[in-house]
């Protein structure tokens, strides 16, 4: 029976703002023989199994264009770790907050970078990030970090720092699926499988604003547009070497629900596997 994506029951995340995709009922675990495990509803056997070995996943591309929820799904079907380094660089914007380190000053940041102690866990669906022993991972999300955030990652003492410690993390997870702009280009160059995940502006500004909507805020169209395009200006694209061909499986998401692109992207992991 071909596997459709809606007989899966979805992996449980923060409101995602993709369009809604019917699921039924409870399911279960299946352990398969290549030791992935997978949620099935109770009335199905799997209808493949996902099969991969060991290996690195790298998901980049803009703001907007559904990484963190792809990642996230991604991660938890194939019951692997999700790193994302969009919060390393948010955990720091927010240290310089809370200490008023002057954002202009590049060596301030980097000093702050190396001073402050920074673990993740990364989990099958969520990566909770710690600063100095406190959890910052809520706080991280704030508007406020988030424009703060766009300034320290174009600090290139700070990218030196954090590219240096997600691989460390990366020698310590195994498997796992890396999410940001830079990870297939820069950070796991040799990494078996890349994705670059693109979206039309208007697709992702819609996305935003029924993610905003679900988590009961209002904003206009209009200024998720303005937002998005300023993001784009500024965003290094650090993917663009991706771009090449054979260099990754580039995805345009614009027309396709989140269950649909995560299927895509483990057809494209089993093929690699
Ligand atoms: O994916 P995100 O919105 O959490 O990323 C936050 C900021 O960090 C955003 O300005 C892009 C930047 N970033 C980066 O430059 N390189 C990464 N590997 C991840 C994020």
């Amino acid at each position: 029976m071909p596997h459709r994506s809606t007989d899966w029951k979805p992996v449980r995340h923060r409101s995602t703002g993709w369009k809604p995709v019917p699921h039924k009922g409870e399911g279960r675990f299946h352990r398969l023989e290549t030791g992935a495990t997978l949620m099935c509803p109770d009335s199905q056997t799997p209808p493949h199994p996902v099969r991969f070995t060991a290996m690195i996943i790298t998901i980049d591309g803009p703001a907007g264009s559904g990484k963190s929820s792809v990642a996230r799904g991604l991660a938890a079907r194939l019951q692997i770790a999700y790193l994302d380094t969009g919060a390393m660089y948010r955990a720091v914007a927010h240290a310089a907050l809370q200490r008023a380190v002057d954002f202009d000053d590049e060596d301030a940041l980097a000093a702050l970078a190396r001073s402050i102690e920074l673990e993740l866990d990364c989990g099958l669906t969520h990566t909770r990030v710690q600063v100095d022993g406190q959890d910052v991972s809520d706080a991280i999300r704030s508007l406020a970090v988030s424009s703060a955030t766009a300034r320290v990652a174009r600090c290139q003492s700070v990218r030196d720092l954090l590219v240096e410690r997600q691989r460390e993390i990366g020698r310590s997870l195994g498997s796992f699926v890396a999410e940001g702009r830079d990870q297939g280009s820069v950070v796991f160059p040799n990494a078996e499988v890349k994705f670059v995940l693109e979206a039309s502006l208007d697709e992702r500004a819609a996305r935003r604003v029924r993610e905003m909507q679900t988590d009961g805020g209002g904003v206009e169209f209009a200024e998720v547009v303005e937002n998005l395009r300023a993001r784009d200006a500024v965003d290094a694209k650090q993917w663009d070497a991706l771009m090449a061909p054979g260099r990754a499986s580039v995805v345009d998401t614009s027309d396709m629900t989140l269950a649909e692109v995560v299927d895509t992207l483990v057809e494209h992991v089993q093929a690699a596997g």
